[in-house]
């Protein structure tokens, strides 16, 4: 499990991370999301015990340690945002190094150069390796020890169609197995694909956290149902309102915003009215404007 307690951070002035509770159990995958610079590296980075919290704590494992001890390390897999790796090196030599330092079993390496998928470049230097190439390979190495912790900082940035198959794949098949998975994205399809919650970070402090059945229902009551009418009776609007108090006109057409399972009931209400439907179009809530709210009322 991953668990932190009031955890803050500054750089100097700057307050990276305020007081964020936050904790991911066995067999979940939680999605850390939040504009450019609003602390999600930062978090990652003092989970893994790469920076020391200025206040509260950052716990790591079953029992969890604090994040900084040792044995809190060796049960963590990590991808960092900027992977870097000697340019000199071939990609084979790369996940063998990190093996060899993780004391996992030589036959991995194969595995993950396969995960890598790197289309037989593993035995050219990473230096002439394309962006995409070198994500893969981070991922690679991530792969190898059998972390019950993994860290992934925006895993999915530079990945083609391919990759992020892969990737989801990966994340479906620990979570499975019990791991806890941390990742930071920009990519609102990655909260979709693999998030049970997802937590938003604006300006360091935590703003929402939200699972995927809360969001679904947060979706939902963002739906929106157009009809087009045979004709406009002046009583609809007051019949609809215990149904769907927020239904209006717009030009000729009736807007009735509400999740879809109101859909049918509105509708027959509508008939009974004596109208006739010539025309219905129907939206789903979107997450992007979702986020965008979540975010906007922060700001
Ligand atoms: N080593 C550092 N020294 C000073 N300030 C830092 C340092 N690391 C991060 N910061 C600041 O902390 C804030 C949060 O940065 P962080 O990298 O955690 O953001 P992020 O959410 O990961 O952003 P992005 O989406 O761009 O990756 C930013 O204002 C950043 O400038
Ligand atoms: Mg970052």
């Amino acid at each position: 499990m991953i668990r932190f307690d009031s955890f803050s951070k500054r750089f100097g002035r700057t307050c990276a991370v305020e007081s964020l509770t936050l904790s991911v159990g066995a067999g979940e995958v939680v999605a850390l999301l939040g504009p450019n610079g609003s602390g999600k590296t930062t978090s990652l980075k003092a989970a893994v015990g790469l920076i020391h919290p200025t206040s509260g704590t950052v716990a790591i494992g079953d029992p969890p340690r604090p994040a900084l001890e040792p044995a809190a390390r060796a049960v963590v897999s990590f991808l960092p945002q900027k992977v870097l790796f000697p340019d000199s090196l071939s990609g084979r030599e790369v996940v063998e190094f990190y093996r060899r330092l993780r004391g996992v079993p030589a036959e991995r390496t194969d595995a993950a150069l396969r995960f890598a998928s790197l289309n037989g470049a593993s035995e050219r230097a990473v230096g002439t390796y394309s962006g995409g190439m070198v994500q893969r390979l981070g991922l690679a190495v991530v792969t190898l020890p059998d972390a019950s912790v993994l860290l992934l900082d925006e895993p999915t940035a530079s990945l083609d169609p391919d990759g992020l198959c892969a990737f989801y794949e990966l994340v479906e098949e620990r979570r499975a197995k019990g791991k806890s998975v941390l990742f930071t994205s920009h990519q609102l399809g990655d909260v979709d694909r693999l998030a049970d919650r997802f937590a938003v970070l604006v300006e360091g402090r935590l703003v929402a956290v939200m699972s995927q059945g809360a969001l679904a229902e947060r979706l939902a009551e963002r739906g929106v149902m157009r009809l087009r009418l045979s004709g406009r009776p002046s009583t609809l609007l007051d019949r609809l309102k215990p149904l769907a108090p927020d239904a209006r006109w717009a030009g000729d057409e009736l807007v009735v915003p509400g999740p879809a399972s109101l859909r049918p009931a509105v509708l027959d209400r509508v008939r009974s009215e004596g109208v006739e439907v010539r025309g219905l179009t129907a939206e789903e809530g979107r997450l992007d404007l979702l986020y965008r709210e979540l975010v906007g009322e922060e700001r």
